[in-house]
Formats: structure tokens, sequence, C-alpha cells
């Protein structure tokens, strides 16, 4: 199980980001889990560390190529750092303007530098007559379209539905529909890849996911691990959070 924490902009001191990545490395040793953190961007030079037990991921990327781009952080600069994933389209970013066009580019940045791209698509409500799955589908289409063979292997896919985001484990996702969407999710995929290529994309979930429904939530859904915003942000919770699956 892949566990991506999104610290967003929730953690603004330097000994708190500390805390959380000293505990989360002893989360690591754990057998069947894999932490990724995605700090705010001025915290990965301070955390980032090549041989460790958990991994880092930046929480967007710029699709600029370096040099005159004031403010932008690009996927060579996250790599050379040694990041080794990076969140592309969070809905949180999409919400500031960005689109469909801007996050395929930035995916394909993502992969010339050997970042790998940790893509989010999501619906903002479902509707009776399911025109969110047309939604998602076009969603999944814009990201691997343009790419090759060899790249479309190397996305993870974070399914992070609007409406469960930011609220609490009684009003995420049921694990019923979470195993329907990861389904439809991996048809789609199979649209760009071939056969069994399809089925070992991963695909998280993202949307209040906390220590309390994180193990049925895993159960039975086929989902390939979860990216977790506000319950990753507090020792406590996060450890609770890990240990619920592992
Ligand atoms: P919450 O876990 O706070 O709902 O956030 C989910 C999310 O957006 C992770 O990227």
């Amino acid at each position: 199980m892949l566990i991506v924490a999104n610290w967003k902009a929730y953690v603004e001191s330097v000994s708190k980001a500390k805390a959380l990545v000293v505990s989360a490395k002893k989360l690591g040793i754990k057998k069947g889990v894999e932490i990724i953190i995605a700090p705010p961007a001025p915290y990965l030079g301070l955390l980032v560390q090549k041989r460790s037990t958990i991994a880092f991921a930046s929480q967007d990327i710029s699709d600029s190529t370096g040099g005159a781009s004031t403010g932008e952080i690009t996927a060579a600069l996250l790599h050379d750092l040694g990041v080794s994933y990076t969140i592309i389209g969070h809905s949180e970013r999409r919400a500031m303007g960005e689109q469909d066009a801007r996050i395929s580019s930035k995916v394909q940045r993502a992969l010339a530098q050997g970042l790998i791209p940790i893509v989010c698509i999501g619906e903002h409500e479902r509707d009776s007559e399911a025109t969110y799955l047309q939604f998602l589908r076009a969603q999944v289409s814009s990201i691997f379209s343009p790419l090759e063979l060899q790249e479309r292997r190397r996305v993870i896919l974070a399914y992070e539905p609007l409406w469960a985001i930011g609220k609490s484990a009684a009003e995420s996702i049921t694990p019923h529909d979470l195993h329907e969407m990861v389904l439809y999710i991996r048809k789609v995929v199979s649209d760009f890849l071939p056969g069994a290529a399809a089925d070992k994309i991963p695909v998280l979930y993202g949307g209040s996911v906390e220590p309390a429904n994180i193990r049925l939530l895993a159960s039975g859904s086929q989902v390939d691990g979860f990216l977790v915003g506000h319950a990753s942000v507090e020792v406590a919770t996060f450890s609770a959070l890990v240990k619920a699956i592992s």
C-alpha cells in the first residue's frame, strides 16, 4: 500500500515538519506500506534524504524548462534534490485555474526528468445520470493520450472526488463505491495500455481518509493506496492511520 501524505499548507513550522518526518521514517519500516511525504516545497530541501525508509513528493511542479521563470520549481531541480514523485493536477490547484492542457504538460515534464507523477482526477459532484463518469474519462484521456507507451506505464493516478475532500471519515466515499470507481478507472486506462499493463497502474484514493475508515476502504476495493490530507499532519493521527493498514 502506498500512503502519500499531502501536507498541503497545514504545516508551517520546521520543527513540526521534522517531527512528522522522524515519525514517518519509523513507520516506513513496516512491511507492506510505502510512505511518500509531500511537504510544502521549501521543506523539501531540509527534509529529503536520498537513502531513507520514506520517499518524497512535491505538491506541484512547474511546466517550465527552467531559466527565466521567476518563482517556478522545475522537475530537474526536484529530481536533483532527491525528490522521486510529484503530485500534479490536485483539485486545489485546478480550482486556481489549472486546466487539463497545463496538467498534461506538467506530467510530460516530470516524466522527462525522471519524476513519477501522481496525477489527481475526480468529479465535483455525482449526478444521477452518471455524467461524472464521462468527466473522469476525459481527465484520464488528457493525461494518457499525449504520452508514449513507456511513459504511460510510469503514471500513478489518484482518484480524489472533490465532494469527499476535507471532511470526515463518515462523509468519505463508501468501500463499495470506491471499488466501483477503481474498476472504472482501470477500464478507462486499458484504452491506453494493453492488458496487464493497465492493471499495474497504481490507483490511489484521496478524500477524508482517516484512521477510522482506512482499513475498510483498503479491503476489497482493489485500491493501491491513499493520498491523505488532514490526517497526515499530526504525528499521532498519521501513525494510527499507517498502523491501521500495516
Ligand atoms: P483530506 O484527506 O484532507 O480530505 O484531503 C485529501 C486530499 O486532497 C489529498 O490530496
